[in-house]
């Protein structure tokens, strides 16, 4: 495993370089990302390229054994391009130009902007990709970021149209897809629809879905003709994205098919501002909910959360390409980090599958618009809070390596689907029903239980999990049941929850009984569904350990077919469901389905923290996967093969219990042992 870190020679005097290549020595930095915004400087007037000052960056920095990573810089194109052409220019859902001052605001569907792009590329690729000192290349910078992955203008609504008959092949099927006879929507040429501006009040939730869908296949190829560039003239070497963790706008599954490996940027403090609202229990306090961390190390579970969504794009391990390592500038409040915590969080990447970890950035910018985040040195050039971490983390480079060398094998799989997240953005039916809220009840009970999960579509091979949970399976069609019980067939244990095959692919919802294409799989029919208004709850028992209390939030009850019940609604009034319980006094809210050699449960109701532990932690014990249920709130526990990690994220002395033994772990620190 390598460490590296992201540099700026554009940034500083030349004559700085040299001490800033020592010092990186002195840290054991041996990968350096350089360019990737640097258009400006390369091409300072159409078609005349500088490349004298970049030559010398790498041969000094090469000079000092770093590899070195090349960006290609088409997040931001230069002031002469835009000016010149302001039709390259993205639009949003107002009709507004993003304007020159910033990065992201290229169209990528603008042909102009295209063939501009083939040409930096092609110049770069031209001078630098056979070049030995040049180990692989990042195309442009974060895809989406700022809020740029949709693009409302001409160039995509006339892209966005092709997409559409690509897809329906006739306006009559495109119709039907979407419902258009509702409303008087429907259409009866192609030249008629546009994107789904915010011109439109209450708009259609097919046409949004597959503008969504759209927008995401438009980065997919914009990356593929860069890609395709480097794999010509930059031979052997690897080609990657520096992706953004639980980013939601764009399919970064489909972004990450074509890439050798994906890197991605990871900056803890930031993301609890981000996702405390998102992701946690709903109603609860979100601020006053994790008193447990330590106040610089943010929320582990979501950053773990994070890393196995990047580990699942590809399903592989991954490199972090921007490592936070002191303050950042752009969270609510950028907690000032103390030492020790960027330490905790590299041995967490590198525990959550990161084969190399590359620091954000070397040095504070004194310009701009980053003037307040932190780097490696301060704005004085002066060792920081970071600097210091990574010398420590030098000295351990042996077990890190060895940590990251053990296997990556998770026992529990959940199925992760950007068209369901973006269905349920566009019709959460509750307002705080969040596709990833939900998702993350899931999610955080394995972790607290020490349980390693895998996020992973579900065209996945999942023949290795011993449990695939499916929390919210929303569309659904006989492919996706198909898939799913042939994975129950041959022997695995799925776990089905709400709202489950409520929809088709085009985001109508199905004219079966629910859960629709997955009811024969689950073997249960959903008899009745609702929301409950905080407070409101329907109490529910069964034999399993622990697991029983009261169903809220979103409720559903089930019938059983060929499956048997495991937990029973205990109506307090017998009209509570009465519309569609039809006699059945106690309806099921947790089944179970026997399928060959292997079963399918499901949940009707969404579940809470203690609720989802209390299950996951009685399958657990049914199959034999490993757990540590005395796990202290704030610890994470990591088994890879026979190597052990333990990590302390709160401010106190911890004791955690593995097997026989019981260990100290003080606070915001660690434990790596055989
Ligand atoms: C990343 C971005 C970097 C820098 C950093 C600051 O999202 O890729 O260029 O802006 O954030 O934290
Ligand atoms: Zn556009």
């Amino acid at each position: 495993m390598k460490f590296g870190v992201c540099y700026y020679p554009e940034h500083w005097p030349e004559a700085r370089w040299a001490e800033d290549a020592r010092l990186m020595g002195e840290l054991g930095l041996k990968i350096i990302r350089l360019a990737e915004f640097a258009w400006a400087k390369m091409e300072p007037e159409p078609g005349v390229y500088d490349w004298e000052w970049l030559d010398r960056a790498i041969a000094l920095f090469a000079e000092a054994g770093m590899e070195i990573i090349l960006g290609t810089p088409t997040c931001t194109p230069p002031a002469w391009l835009t000016r010149q052409h302001p039709e390259i220019l993205r639009v949003d859902a107002n009709g507004r130009s993003r304007n020159h001052g910033t990065r992201r605001h290229y169209c990528p569907n603008s042909p102009t902007y295209r063939e501009f792009s083939r040409q930096i590329v092609t110049q770069m690729a031209q001078r630098y990709g056979l070049d030995e000192r040049i180990v692989g290349w990042q195309i442009d910078n974060e895809f989406g970021g700022g809020k740029s992955a949709r693009c409302y203008c001409d160039h995509c609504a006339r892209a966005f149209r092709t997409w559409l008959q690509n897809r329906y092949k006739t306006v009559d099927a495109l119709n039907e897809a979407w419902g258009t006879i509702f409303w008087s929507q429907t259409y009866t040429a192609w030249a008629q629809i546009n994107p789904p501006g915010d011109d439109v009040n209450y708009k259609n939730p097919s046409h949004v879905l597959d503008f969504y869908r759209f927008s995401s296949d438009s980065y997919v190829s914009y990356q593929q003709e860069q890609i395709d560039l480097l794999r010509q003239l930059a031979p052997g070497r690897f080609v990657t994205h520096n992706f953004m963790g639980l980013y939601q706008d764009l399919d970064q599954f489909d972004l990450a098919q074509s890439l050798d490996f994906i890197t991605w940027d990871n900056y803890p403090t930031g993301n609890p501002d981000r996702w405390r609202q998102i992701l946690y229990p709903p109603g609860s306090d979100t601020r006053q909910n994790d008193p447990v961390y330590a106040y610089d190390v943010g929320e582990p579970i979501v950053q773990s959360m994070s890393h196995a969504l990047m580990r699942g794009l590809k399903q592989r391990p991954f490199w972090i390409m921007e490592q936070q390592c002191g303050h950042i500038n752009w969270g609510d409040v950028n907690p000032g980090i103390r030492p020790g915590t960027p330490r905790l969080w590299v041995w967490h990447a590198v525990a959550e599958g990161a084969d190399h970890i590359v620091y954000f950035r070397w040095r504070a910018t004194l310009l701009a618009q980053e003037q307040y985040h932190s780097g490696l040195l301060g704005h004085d050039g002066r060792p920081d809070i970071g600097f210091g971490d990574q010398q420590r983390l030098l000295g351990e480079l042996d077990q890190l390596s060895q940590l990251s060398a053990a296997p990556l094998d998770a026992p529990v799989a959940i199925l992760f689907s950007f068209d369901d997240l973006w269905a349920l953005q566009l019709q959460p039916h509750r307002h705080d029903f969040h596709y990833l809220r939900h998702l993350y009840a899931y999610y955080h009970a394995c972790l607290r239980l020490g349980i390693g999960v895998d996020l992973v579509p579900d065209t996945a091979d999942l023949s290795q999990y011993k449990l695939v949970i499916a929390p919210t399976a929303h569309l659904a069609d006989e492919a996706l049941a198909q898939r799913l019980c042939d994975y129950a067939s041959g022997g695995g244990t799925l776990l089905l929850g709400v709202r489950a095959g409520f929809k088709t692919p085009s985001n109508r919802v199905t004219d079966q009984p629910l859960p629709g294409a997955m009811r024969e799989l689950a073997g249960v029919t959903v008899t009745s569904w609702q929301s409950l208004p905080l407070g409101q709850a329907v109490p529910f028992r069964s034999e399993i350990a622990g697991f029983a209390g009261e169903a809220s939030y979103w409720v559903e009850t089930l019938g059983v077919e060929t499956a048997v019940s495991l937990a029973r609604y205990e109506l307090e009034r017998p009209d509570r469901f009465a519309a569609n319980l039809s006699g059945l006094e106690k309806p099921t809210a947790l089944a179970e389905n026997k399928v060959d050699q292997g079963r399918v449960l499901t949940l009707g109701f969404y579940p809470t923290p203690a609720q989802a532990r209390a299950l996951l932690q009685h399958l657990a014990s049914q199959l034999n996967i490993p757990s540590l249920p005395d796990l202290p709130a704030g610890v994470l526990a990591y088994q890879r093969g026979d190597v052990r990690l333990l990590l302390n994220f709160t401010d106190a002395l911890q004791t955690v219990t593995v097997g026989t033994t019981s260990h100290t772990l003080p606070p915001r620190d660690l434990l790596f042992y055989r």
